[in-house]
């Protein structure tokens, strides 16, 4: 997808987020490509077309008969160390004062989670939400108990923002006086990695991290390290995660719901359709309010839909290694 229309995904003010019921559109017209399927042994998917290198890390672990939890920490380390990605890991662009703060959670099968929120001056919060599961009684930690937990745990310290990403933070910082002063949310891309895996044995497991919304407020979490929001996995169902505005689907508890709705019964894309249209039924005003959902289920059924058009998915599989469209809503 270019980089103009991620830009432009997020297009939305405070105002914009006030709840209320609409009627959902029609999609069927609009519907392109092709956004579901099914395969028989071992498949990642993950969000976004940087997704498709991180798909190829997860694979090694995958490929080598290996544990759909392992796969889904080395995809996304994958996605975390990439320094031109604007939206994830150590490339990210920081909150409005100019510190960049991560936020990941890990789910499996079995469901054991951990997550990290408010991270700062780490490469890899993936690792460091999967040692808070090992290793405490915790889900999550944040800020500065989640950074002593980390330092602890011999993971290394870091230096973020990267030059470039501070330059282009201070020259908006200077351009939005206004917005910078008032509480007002201005945003230009949060296009989260999530990645869901099955290994051979059947397990799944699901990673989530991304650096949230570009100078967002100090103190602000996504939807992205929240266990049922940015992801839910269970082992009985399916798992499933979400990309775009945290915000929306942290109010529909998003991937929980899409479990839920392949626990009655519904395909992967029907449940991420279902999710959509939930979120578009509760937001008053839907301008550039972009999310998408992919969803995989026991059975190696998979699905993705987005509220706005644009959304896609990398899919690995033994037969095909591809980019997806998904199924939506509506055009911009
Ligand atoms: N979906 C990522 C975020 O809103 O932070």
């Amino acid at each position: 997808m270019a980089d103009f229309k991620r830009r432009t995904f997020f297009k939305l003010g405070l105002t914009g987020l006030a709840l209320s019921i609409v009627k959902p559109s029609k999609a069927t017209e609009l519907i392109s490509g092709t956004f579901e399927g099914k395969v028989d042994g071992p498949i990642v998917i993950s969000t976004w077309e940087h997704g498709l290198a991180a798909n190829e890390g997860a694979w090694e672990v995958l490929n080598a008969g290996g544990r759909a939890i392992d796969a889904v920490e080395k995809g996304v380390r994958v996605t975390e160390s990439d320094i031109t990605n604007r939206s994830v890991g150590i490339g990210g662009r920081p909150d409005r004062e100019g510190h960049l703060t991560l936020d990941a959670c890990i789910m499996d099968e079995k469901s054991k989670c951990g997550a990290v929120g408010y991270l700062e001056g780490f490469e890899h919060p993936i690792s460091i939400a999967r040692t808070i599961m090992e290793n405490t009684q915790h889900v999550m930690l944040v800020g500065e108990g989640a950074e002593d937990f980390a330092s602890t745990y011999g993971f290394s310290k870091v230096k973020t923002p990267l030059k470039e990403v501070k330059d282009d933070w201070k020259k908006w910082k200077k351009e939005n006086k206004d917005v910078f002063e008032k509480p007002v949310i201005n945003h230009e891309n949060h296009d989260t990695i999530g990645m869901l895996a099955m290994d051979k044995h059947g397990n799944l497991s699901g990673a989530c991290t991304t650096s949230g919304w570009a100078y967002k407020m100090p103190g602000r979490l996504g939807d992205s390290p929240i266990i049922g929001a940015g992801l839910f996995v269970d082992g009985e169902v399916g798992a499933a995660c979400a990309t775009g505005l945290g915000e929306a689907v942290i109010r529909i508890a998003g991937s929980h719901t899409v479990v839920e709705l392949m626990r009655q019964g519904k395909s992967p894309q029907e449940a991420c359709k279902m999710a959509c249209e939930r979120i578009i039924a509760k937001h008053e005003d839907l301008t550039g309010l972009q999310v998408g959902f992919l969803a995989l289920d026991k059975n190696g059924n998979y699905g993705g839909y987005s509220v706005y058009a644009g959304f896609n998915f990398a899919l690995k599989t033994n037969e095909k290694t591809e980019l997806v469209n998904t199924g939506f809503d509506r055009n911009w």
